[in-house]
């Protein structure tokens, strides 16, 4: 997808005549326009769009553990057990188990201000957040464009939904921090699972996440260990010229030109980012 340019400033004309003589005139009518409040809220407003792919280290700072950090969740749990489709298939009661913990953990945390941070940038760009978490520290911040790569755990759908290995938007639904156990059904009568893409499944949104940065004029990612694909390929859809900034305390692994690393945690590293993004 080309990127979107800002529409070109409207040229005054004068019917071929240069300003002398009607410079006053043609300023006063320019006045005359921007200070009429009908006209202002037309005007073009190139708000530049800005891309946040996001991981499980912008939710860090609010209690919600990591994955491959010490202490992250694969150090504690085996994520072929617990996350992935041969899991499930093997033991669904563990799963469902898992996801009920996680739950709670999501109900307690509250978005720290990072997550805020990147709510407010909404005031002044036109901010679209892709996440791989499953939390939904980003909306309670305030973000109201979220595309969840990974599912969303306050979430369900039925284990075999119409397509019956994969699922219609409409099957899906909100449970908040309830509860889903063994024998929980689904309008179709189908076990209930959480909507959550686990590990041998397709990744619904990719394509979507794709075009969202591929349209962007800025890319932040925050708080990801880009290991996990395909979400972890996904700055590769930035333009050429498309400034990318990383918010991460750690080394990743990528090397490209466009990537300016800011090594911080994330509620830090939005107060540098800000920063950089006003001299863009
Ligand atoms: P990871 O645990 O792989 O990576 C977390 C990243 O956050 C690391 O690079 C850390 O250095 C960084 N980090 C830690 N604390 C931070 C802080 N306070 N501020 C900013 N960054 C911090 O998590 P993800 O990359 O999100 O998928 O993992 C991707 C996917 O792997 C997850 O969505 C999940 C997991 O398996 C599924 O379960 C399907």
């Amino acid at each position: 997808m080309a990127e979107k340019k800002a529409p070109p400033r409207t040229k005054i004309r004068t019917n071929g005549r240069t300003c002398k003589g009607w410079g006053l005139l043609a300023v006063c009518e320019v006045f005359a326009y921007l200070y009429n409040p009908n006209h202002i809220k037309t005007l073009p407003m190139a708000r530049k769009k800005i891309a946040v792919l996001t991981g499980a280290g912008v939710s860090a700072e609010s209690g919600i553990s990591t994955f491959r950090d010490n202490d992250g969740l694969w150090e504690n749990f085996d994520p072929y057990e617990v996350a992935s489709i041969d899991g499930w298939l093997k033991d669904p009661g563990k799963m469902l188990t898992f996801y009920n913990h996680m739950r709670t953990h999501v109900r307690d945390a509250k978005p720290n201000a990072a997550h805020k941070a990147i709510a407010d940038m909404e005031k002044d760009y036109d901010v679209h957040v892709i996440t791989q978490n499953v939390d939904n520290l980003h909306e309670r911040a305030g973000s109201t464009k979220v595309l969840h790569l990974h599912g969303e755990v306050t979430k369900v759908r039925p284990e075999r939904g119409v397509y019956d290995r994969t699922y219609s938007e409409a099957e899906v639904f909100d449970i908040g921090y309830s509860e889903v156990n063994l024998g929980d059904k689904a309008p179709n009568g189908e076990q209930l699972r959480p909507h959550i893409v686990w590990f041998g499944e397709a990744v619904p949104n990719i394509e979507k996440a794709a075009d969202i940065v591929s349209a962007a004029d800025v890319l932040l990612i925050v708080g990801t260990s880009l290991s996990v694909y395909p979400a972890a390929g996904l700055y590769r859809y930035a333009g050429n010229d498309t400034p990318i900034f990383i918010i991460d305390p750690k080394d990743l692994p990528v090397a490209d030109r466009r990537i300016h690393h800011i090594k911080e945690v994330a509620t830090k590293g939005m107060e540098e980012f800000l920063l950089c993004l006003e001299t863009l």
